[in-house]
C-alpha cells in the first residue's frame, strides 16, 4: 500500500502561466482550491504570460529568478505550477527555486492519495501514482530518491538507481494490478447480483464540489464525508432507498470529476466509474451557482463519454439554488412533459421531493401500472406489494376484497408473481402488464 504518511503541503507559492489556447485565468481559482484541499497555505500566487513554454524553465529564466526571490522572501517550501511540467523542467526549477516543485497532475494525484478511504480506492490511487512515476522514469529522471518510504525505495540518483527504481516500479505495478483485479471481480459479482435482482441504480456524477455528497446524504440519510474541499469523496458509496412506485433503488455516490483529470487516474478509477456506466440513471449534479457551470458540465460529459456512460439516461440537477436569485426549486420539463432538469438546494432541502419525483418518473419507463383484487385472506401478497412500496391506493369492493392500484418495475412484478406462486397474475384485473403475451407463458401450461 502507499505511504500512510502521505504528505501535506505547507507554505506554498502558486505559479500560473497564461499561454495562448491554454487554461484561462479562472483556472487559477481552481488551482488555489486544489492546493488548499491538499493542505497548502498559499503564500502568494504569481501570474505570467508566455507565447510558448520555455523548454528549460517553463516560465523562462528571468521569471524563474523572480519566483525564486518570492519563495526565499516568504520562506515557502513548495511551488506548484498550474500546468504539466516535463521532468527536466521540474528538476531545473527545483534547483533554481530551492523548493519542492509540483505540477498540476502531481497535485491532483496527491489529493487523491490523501482522500482515498477504501482498500480499492487506495489501490487505484497508488496505481495512478506509480504509473505517473513510471512515465517520468522512462524519460530518465527519478523523483523517488526524495519520496523516502513512498514506494519502499531508497538511495540517490544515478543510472543504477534509475534501473532499480524502474524494476521496483514494474513489480509494484504488477502487484497492485493483481490486487485490484481481485477487488474488481468482487465488485462485478455484486453488480451482477443487483442486475439479476433488477434493482435500479441511480449514480451521482458531477464536477468536484458540486454538492454530490451533501445531496446524497440528504436523500439517503447516509453520513458520507461532505466538506468544502475538492474531491472530498473518492470511493463510491452505495445506499438503498425506497422510491414510491419504483421500490428499492440503489443510490451510488462517486468520485468528483475535474477538467484535465490525469489520464492515468481515469484509467485507474475505471472500475469505480464503470458503476456509472452500468447505472439505470445518472444524476448529473451541477453547482448552479458556479460561474464556470457550463464548462464544468462539458468536462463531466467528457469524462462520462470516456468511461462509456454517455448512453445512460441522464437527469441534470442544478444544486445550490439557494445561492441563485430568481431561480425557484422544482422540475423543468421538456415538450413531452418528461423531467429535463431539476433545481434543488441540498443545503435547505428545497426541491428534494421534486428530485425524487423526477427520479421516479425517469425510472418509470421500465415500470407497469395495474390494478389487483386481493382476497382479504391473502395477506401475504398484499404485504409483498406494500414491501415493494408499489401501492398507490387501496379500497374495498362490496365483497370485502382489497382493490389495489399498483405501480412497479416490470421485473419486480414478475418476481413477486413467481414468489407468490402466480397469485399476483391471478389477482390482476385486466391484461397482465409484465408479460408481453399470455400465450407465451410456458410456466402455466
Ligand atoms: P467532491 O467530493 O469533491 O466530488 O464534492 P461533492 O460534489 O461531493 O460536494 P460536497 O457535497 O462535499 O459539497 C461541497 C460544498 O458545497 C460543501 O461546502 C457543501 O456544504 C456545499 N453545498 C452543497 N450543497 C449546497 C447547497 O445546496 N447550497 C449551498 N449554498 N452549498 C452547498
Amino acid at each position: 500500500m502507499q505511504d500512510p504518511q502521505i504528505e501535506k503541503l505547507g507554505l506554498t507559492v502558486l505559479v500560473h502561466a497564461e499561454l495562448p489556447k491554454a487554461e484561462s485565468q479562472e483556472d487559477l481559482e481552481e488551482l488555489i482550491r486544489l492546493a488548499q484541499t491538499a493542505g497548502a497555505e498559499i503564500a502568494q500566487s504569481i501570474v505570467c504570460k508566455r507565447d510558448t513554454p520555455d523548454p528549460a524553465y517553463f516560465i523562462g529564466s528571468g521569471k524563474t529568478e523572480e519566483v525564486a526571490a518570492t519563495v526565499a522572501a516568504c520562506g515557502a517550501g513548495t511551488v506548484i505550477f498550474n500546468s504539466r511540467l516535463s521532468p527536466a523542467q521540474e528538476r531545473n526549477l527545483e534547483k533554481a527555486l530551492k523548493a519542492r516543485v509540483m505540477d498540476r497532475i502531481a497535485l491532483i494525484l496527491l489529493i487523491f492519495a490523501q482522500r482515498a478511504r477504501t482498500y480499492e480506492g487506495k489501490l487505484q490511487v497508488e496505481l495512478a501514482r506509480l504509473q505517473y512515476e513510471q512515465a517520468r522514469l522512462v524519460r530518465g529522471w527519478t523523483h523517488l530518491e526524495r519520496q523516502k518510504g513512498g514506494f519502499g525505495l531508497r538511495g540517490g540518483p544515478g543510472e543504477t538507481q534509475i534501473e532499480l527504481d524502474r524494476r521496483a516500479l514494474r513489480e509494484r505495478i504488477a502487484a497492485v494490478k493483481e490486487d485490484l483485479q481481485a477487488v474488481e471481480k468482487r465488485r462485478g459479482q455484486n453488480r451482477l447480483k443487483r442486475q439479476k435482482n433488477s434493482v435500479p441504480v441511480v449514480s451521482f456524477a458531477g464536477y468536484t464540489n458540486a454538492g454530490k455528497s451533501t445531496l446524497f446524504n440528504r436523500l439517503t440519510g447516509a453520513d458520507v464525508y461532505a466538506a468544502d474541499k475538492l474531491f472530498a469523496t473518492l470511493d463510491p458509496t452505495l445506499r438503498t432507498v425506497e422510491l414510491k412506485g419504483v421500490g428499492t433503488t440503489v443510490f451510488a455516490d462517486t468520485v468528483g470529476f475535474i477538467r484535465h483529470l490525469p489520464h492515468d487516474l481515469i484509467a485507474a478509477f475505471k472500475s469505480t466509474l464503470e458503476e456509472t456506466a452500468q447505472a439505470s440513471l445518472i444524476l448529473h449534479i451541477v453547482d448552479g451557482a458556479d460561474p464556470r457551470r457550463d464548462d464544468n458540465i462539458k468536462a463531466v460529459n467528457a469524462v462520462l463519454a470516456e468511461v462509456g456512460a454517455s448512453e445512460v439516461p441522464t437527469l441534470t440537477v442544478f444544486n445550490k439554488c439557494d445561492l441563485l436569485e430568481n431561480t425557484a426549486a422544482g422540475i423543468v420539463r421538456n415538450e413531452e412533459g418528461r423531467p429535463e432538469r431539476v433545481y434543488v438546494s441540498a443545503k435547505t432541502s428545497e426541491g428534494l421531493d421534486d428530485l425524487l419525483q423526477a427520479v421516479s418518473e425517469c425510472l418509470a419507463k421500465e415500470r407497469c401500472d395495474f390494478t389487483v383484487k386481493i382476497d382479504p385472506r391473502d395477506g401475504r401478497l398484499r404485504s409483498m406489494l406494500y414491501a415493494k412500496k408499489a401501492v398507490l391506493s387501496e379500497k374495498y369492493d362490496e365483497d370485502g376484497n382489497n382493490i389495489l392500484e399498483v405501480s412497479m418495475l416490470e421485473a419486480d412484478a414478475s418476481r413477486i408473481d413467481k414468489d407468490s406462486g402466480g397469485a399476483l397474475a391471478r389477482s390482476c384485473l385486466g391484461k397482465i402488464p409484465w408479460r408481453k403475451s399470455r400465450e407465451f407463458d410456458f410456466d402455466s401450461l
